[in-house]
């Protein structure tokens, strides 16, 4: 049996891991206690090698396949009525998509076992989105997950001990260690919880921008190319669409602030990039099961399931079977804010809005406490932006840009100050850009 440390010093020198030897490594981050269990050190500096070395193909898919395997995975029965689908996003700034994504596949007859990760780096994560919901869990048991699709058609949950608790482990500590914008960390990442579902089906959004972990659209491409190819070759369906995340999806970043434009969006409000967005990645989950005969049927079938107020409806029953308090949730929609400190950023002159940068956004959210910076970060759900003016759009002089959500006023202040910085104002509007550039598989 190999060591850790020789495992890290092979990968460091870039040799190509055996199949044992990545198995090792999974058994090592999975195992209960030391001396079995490879401390966080190890763990680490092999995730900085892999992030400097890469792996190979064989490597990538041995990695995908024990992560995936390092816990319960999920079966379900067949039901040709009734396929088992799911979305995955490589992770951007208020990307809330898979949130009324999720209750609109149920919706459309699908079965949606939804394992989703928290915020990571600069972008936020479902898992704590949906745990700014009080009461709301994302801890359930594979039974539970298995009960609830039958019963409701979805549920949303987070890897644990018990389903990919390797992925649980890498992911949060790749969070902290710049160790997440790496392709083959990334491929790994993902499929291994998206496997572990006994998918029929998949769609994943892959982004690119500065809100992304890969800003240039080639890195991007090369890892949704690599994605659908490791979930083909796995036997699940699966088509990529690459999206821009130059500009925050929606009006609105910050766990909780997203919660409630997801509720917007399920009432047939919202932004239009949002809705946009859940429109074509269901409608694709649509032509990729054979229920729709063509893009545009499927965008039909799909908006007026969206618009019918049935997806809503189940985004209520989602929220009282994982248990959130109604009452408090429904209080908190109400209010315009749940921090003490919100600020406007105004603009300084009049024009189009140029840039609204998602790297920098991102950021500031991150440290206004939406994100972590240590594993032991505590996170403020209430900390965000709104509001938010996008590329295109016609601003006056003393005009809301956005609006920060903060913790108290000195962090407010810094909020605004940084957030000044994402913003461009020209006397020309910029040349518009498709928020969805490609389509593969
Ligand atoms: N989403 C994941 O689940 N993992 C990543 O590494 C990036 C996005």
């Amino acid at each position: 049996m190999p060591t850790v440390l020789s495992l890290i010093e092979a990968k460091r020198d870039g040799a190509s891991l055996s199949d044992a030897a990545i198995q090792a490594f999974v058994d090592g981050v999975v195992a209960p206690e030391a001396p079995a269990r490879f401390p966080d050190y190890q763990v680490a500096a092999f995730l900085m090698a892999v992030f400097f070395r890469g792996l190979d193909d064989r490597e990538r898919r041995t990695l995908t396949l024990a992560m995936c395997h390092s816990g319960e995975t999920l079966a379900f029965p067949a039901d040709p009525d009734r396929p088992v689908v799911d979305k995955h996003s490589s992770g951007g700034v208020g990307d809330k998509v898979s949130l009324p994504l999720a209750p609109l596949l149920a919706c459309l007859g699908f079965r949606v076992p939804m394992i989703s990760g928290r915020s990571l780096g600069i972008t936020g994560g479902t898992l704590d989105k949906l745990e700014s919901i009080p009461g709301f869990t994302t801890r359930l048991s594979r039974e539970r997950i298995l009960r609830q699709v039958e019963e409701l058609g979805v549920a949303m949950a987070g890897q644990t001990e018990n389903m990919v608790p390797a992925d649980r482990r890498l992911y949060a500590l790749r969070d902290v260690t710049g160790t997440v914008p790496q392709r083959d960390l990334i491929t790994a990442s993902i499929l291994s919880k998206k496997l572990a579902e006994g998918l029929q089906a998949l769609v994943l959004d892959v982004k690119f921008g500065s809100g992304a972990f890969l800003h240039a659209y080639a890195d991007a491409r090369v890892l949704a190319e690599t994605l659908v190819q490791l979930a083909n070759a796995c036997g699940v369906r699966t088509r990529a669409m690459l999206t821009d995340m130059e500009t925050p999806l929606g009006r609105a970043a910050g766990n909780w602030l997203e919660i409630r434009e997801t509720v917007q969006c399920l009432s047939g409000a919202g932004p239009a990039d949002l809705r946009e967005l859940v429109i074509a990645q269901a409608a694709q989950l649509l032509l990729q099961t054979g229920r729709a005969e063509d893009v545009a049927a499927a965008t039909t079938e799909a908006s007026r399931c969206l618009d019918s107020g049935a997806p809503l409806a189940r985004w209520n029953d989602l929220l009282a079977a994982q248990g959130a308090d109604l009452a408090r949730y429904a209080m908190l929609l109400c209010a315009d804010a749940i921090v003490p400190a919100v600020g406007e950023l105004k603009a300084l002159e009049s024009g189009y809005v140029t840039r609204c940068a998602a790297g920098i956004l991102g950021a500031v959210i991150r440290d206004l406490g939406g994100g972590r910076v240590r594993q032991d970060s505590t996170l403020n759900p209430g900390v965000g932006i709104d509001h938010l003016r996008k590329p295109g759009e016609q601003v006056q002089a003393g005009e809301v840009l956005c609006r920060v959500h903060a913790a108290d006023g000195p962090s407010l202040e810094v909020g605004l100050a940084r957030a000044r910085e994402a913003f461009e104002i020209q006397p020309e509007p910029p040349a518009p850009r498709p928020l969805i550039r490609e389509i593969l598989g």
